[in-house]
């Protein structure tokens, strides 16, 4: 048996993968790998794959990077984790201070959580939380967008809108006000993105005018509704909305989960609006794909409304046993030594002009509909007719075609139903963004023939 076949046998005889029907691994097994360094990855036989998706979005300066792995190293030498609660650390302040300087101004507090979900439920506990303990009883529901992401536990499960995801559990679910999302795919013909998200920004502003009383906080992914198969609209909707949120007396919480770190081309989404939310969450990117860590950053205001004599009891009484982790705070704060070191942001800037004429080409292609991008994020969205924009049955599975075109090619691709997409560390080149484009042309070729 071959060394990745045998790794397999023993994978798939323990272990439950995650967002996967196991079934299908009886015919598409799933790819072991043994180490990874900058944009690639290598299997058990030293076959490699390009990491274009930043492993679920989480890679910013490669695998195996030099420099985190040496503060990793040498935080591990001191202190690997304390309980935060009642104790603290060098890594947690330090990168505490570091956030509060480089985030939109007026967030001065970070509490930290584990992953991307868990940061959710901590901001709409806190948002809730806020308002009770102003004695806003009545306030108890959230508005977010139609096709919205926001995680997998229960409560960032209601807040989001996927059905595929959503379905199952919504017995589960607490219910929220969907608004219509600014996508622009659904724009008019000929009408710009700017003009199609003021449009739409009409249902944000009735919903909080009709229900703001109940309503907590709106929350959204700034810019790219990313696991909402990569739709992306214009900056305007989140300076309309942080205006709407301030005269409806609303939180906003921006989930930048998945945007934030460079993504969209600044450092954080929000900052092509030039707003502040009153919550903004950070995971993934935050430590550079090292390890998981989550941080809620929010507003003085709302930190006051928790800080009592106990007895009144309205402290924020959350917690979860990894909050802080000394080695992830590390990571992060190696993080942001290469982003402050590097020029990260305007090198980014080469590197999406360059993704953009790699993928141009794609336009022409019968099957594809719409290239869209926002900095380091490009979505080339396949369809059954272009004039229509009508989609292909999702049963037929298109984009797991050019998955696995991919993978003999050796490209980690992994399209969101039929949207092919490349959101690489920032560590790639213009070669290896000219073989992306590639490969993705062929699995387009070949997944709509
Ligand atoms: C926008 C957004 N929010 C929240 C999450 C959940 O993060 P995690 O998977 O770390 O729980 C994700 C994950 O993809 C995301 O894209």
């Amino acid at each position: 048996m071959s060394a990745n076949a045998d790794f397999v046998r023993r994978d798939l005889a323990v272990l439950w993968h995650p967002c996967t029907q196991m079934k299908d691994h009886e015919w598409l097994p799933p790819i072991p790998i043994r180490r990874g360094e900058g944009v690639w990855l290598e299997d058990f036989e030293g076959r490699r794959y390009l990491d274009a998706i930043s492993s679920w979005w989480v890679n910013l300066f490669g695998h195996a990077n030099a420099r985190i792995n040496a503060a990793l190293a040498q935080q591990a030498q001191m202190l690997e984790h304390v309980i935060l609660a009642g104790f603290s650390h060098e890594a947690v302040v330090e990168l505490s201070e570091r956030l509060v300087k480089i985030a939109p101004p007026g967030l001065t507090r970070c509490f930290y959580a584990d992953n991307g979900s868990s940061a959710v439920e901590v901001a709409l506990k806190m948002s809730f939380h806020y308002w009770r303990n102003l004695g806003r009883h009545k306030k108890t529901r959230f508005i977010n967008l139609s096709n919205s992401y926001h995680g997998e536990t229960l409560g960032a499960l209601a807040v989001g809108d996927e059905p595929l995801y959503k379905r199952t559990y919504q017995p589960l679910l607490m219910d929220v006000i969907t608004v219509p999302s600014p996508d622009c795919f659904n724009r008019e013909p000929g009408e710009s993105w700017e003009a199609h998200t003021r449009r739409m920004f009409a249902h944000m502003e009735r919903a909080l005018a009709e229900r703001h009383e109940e309503v907590c906080a709106v929350i959204l992914e700034p810019l790219v509704q990313c696991a909402g198969n990569f739709r992306m609209y214009h900056p305007v909707y989140l300076k309309l909305l942080r205006d709407a949120c301030d005269r409806h007396g609303v939180h906003l919480i921006a989930d930048e989960i998945a945007v934030g770190f460079g993504r969209t081309g600044t450092l954080f989404a929000c900052e092509q609006a030039g707003i502040t939310p009153d919550f903004l969450l950070l995971s993934k990117g935050l430590t550079g794909g090292y390890l998981p860590l989550s941080v809620v950053m929010t507003r003085d205001k709302i930190y006051q409304a928790f800080y009592a004599d106990y007895a009144k009891l309205t402290a924020f009484l959350h917690s979860h046993s990894y909050t802080g982790n000394a080695l992830g705070c590390r990571a992060a704060l190696a993080t942001l030594d290469i982003f402050r070191d590097d020029d990260v942001i305007v090198k980014n800037r080469a590197l999406a002009t360059c993704m953009h004429y790699a993928a141009a080409p794609l336009a022409a292609h019968p099957q594809v509909a719409e290239i869209r991008q926002h900095g380091m994020i490009l979505a080339i969205e396949m369809v059954k007719d272009r004039n229509t924009r009508a989609p292909y049955p999702w049963q037929e599975r298109r984009g797991l075609r050019v998955y696995q075109h991919a993978l003999k090619r050796g490209v980690l691709l992994r399209p969101m139903g039929d949207v092919i997409y490349f959101m690489p560390p920032y560590v790639i080149t213009r070669d290896e963004i000219q073989l992306l484009a590639q490969v993705a042309a062929e699995g387009i070729d070949l997944a709509t023939r």
